[in-house]
């Protein structure tokens, strides 16, 4: 009989991976998809009960909370509280940094989460894949303090782990340690999270490219001059586009197929819209993980000094020579690189 791998096997088992570990990383991790598969059983029945629509709030980027957004908060922040797994969470949908029990706690435990609770929320209402993004430091206050924001505030390459779960035609959790990216796929009818794609690999080179074109107008010049290419007839291309609006669906097809997704900076949203700490580090580090690349159209995404929570960047991620290529474009107006 075939040997199938479930998740929690999967985390066990390479637990040996982390130096001096204890097991909190794995246990971390289990936390992780345990939530993701009470949100997935919600996402689920989106459209049978009154949990559509608005909240009725605005979090503090004012945009809007879709219920489900604030219902998947709740569910990731009690199973991390409630397991004391961790010693603080930032998350899209919370103002500030919480400390788990409470301003002042200190605490023993290594690890501070951030996490977009619900990526593409915008979708739900209409049945389309939305998903959930994750990215874990080790903290750098001391043991048996409170955290601080400075623990949150770490550059994307001081990641111990980051990934996503997507919740598409299947389900499906993918994340790394730094060891490669590997993605499990839930079998609703028990559960379970199956190793179904070992060791994802991007594709150096892709055709398709990912971008809100209706922005079009709004784009810096190299973007502009970038998509003219994607779209000659030339060379294998003109390139298809492919745009959901769910940054996690359209990473984890472009990861699968090659391709490159851009969210640049426009004259509407002058540093671009998607959140650096929860957004673009998590993902910028799997793509690297999977033999792709990320960046700010002028910098490494990993290398970037945070300086804000919420902070945004443009973000340009994908197939190595596809991003590559729309560097060389971006670097013809460097004075676009501050922003
Ligand atoms: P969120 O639902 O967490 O606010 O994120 C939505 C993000 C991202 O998933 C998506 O790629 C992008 O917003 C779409 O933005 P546009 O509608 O501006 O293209
Ligand atoms: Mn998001
Ligand atoms: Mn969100």
């Amino acid at each position: 009989m075939k040997n199938h791998i479930t998740l929690g096997e999967y985390i066990i088992e390479n637990q040996k991976d982390f130096q001096y570990s204890s097991g909190e990383l794995s246990n971390l991790l289990s936390s992780i998809k345990l939530a993701s598969k009470v949100v997935n059983h919600e996402v689920n029945k989106a459209g049978l009960v009154d949990i559509l629509g608005d909240a009725g709030n605005e979090n503090i980027q004012g945009e809007d909370q879709q219920k489900l957004d604030v219902y998947a908060n709740d569910v990731f922040m009690q199973t991390l509280v409630n397991r004391q797994m961790v010693c603080g969470v930032a998350s899209e949908e919370e103002d500030d940094f919480v400390i788990i029990g409470g301003k002042n706690q200190t605490h023993d435990n290594k690890y501070v989460v951030l996490m977009d609770p619900l990526d593409g929320s915008s979708n739900i209402d209409v049945n389309v894949s939305v998903g959930t993004i994750f990215s874990i430091y080790r903290r750098i206050s001391p043991i048996g303090t409170p955290v601080v924001k400075e623990d949150f505030l770490q550059p994307g390459n001081m990641q111990v782990a980051a990934g996503y779960v997507v919740y598409g035609t299947s389900t499906m959790l993918v994340y790394t340690t730094g060891h490669g990216v590997h993605g499990f796929t839930l079998n609703p009818a028990i559960g379970t999270f199956y190793l179904s794609h070992p060791n994802m690999k991007s594709p150096k080179d892709g055709k398709i490219y990912s971008i809100n074109e209706g922005y079009y107008s709004h784009f810096p010049q190299g973007v502009k001059d970038y998509l003219k290419y994607c779209q000659e007839e030339e060379e294998g291309r003109p390139y298809s586009a492919r745009y959901i609006g769910s940054l996690v669906s359209d990473f984890h097809r472009n990861l699968i197929k090659g391709g490159i997704y851009i969210y640049p900076t426009s004259s509407k949203a002058p540093q671009g819209k998607l959140r650096l700490l929860y957004e673009c580090n998590p993902m910028a580090f799997l793509a690297e993980q999977a033999g792709g690349w990320a960046s700010d159209g002028y910098k490494r995404i990993l290398e970037i000094k945070p300086s804000e929570l919420h902070q945004r960047v443009p973000l340009f991620i994908g197939s190595k020579n596809m991003v590559g290529k729309a560097e060389e474009f971006m670097a013809q107006y460097p004075d676009d690189a501050k922003y």
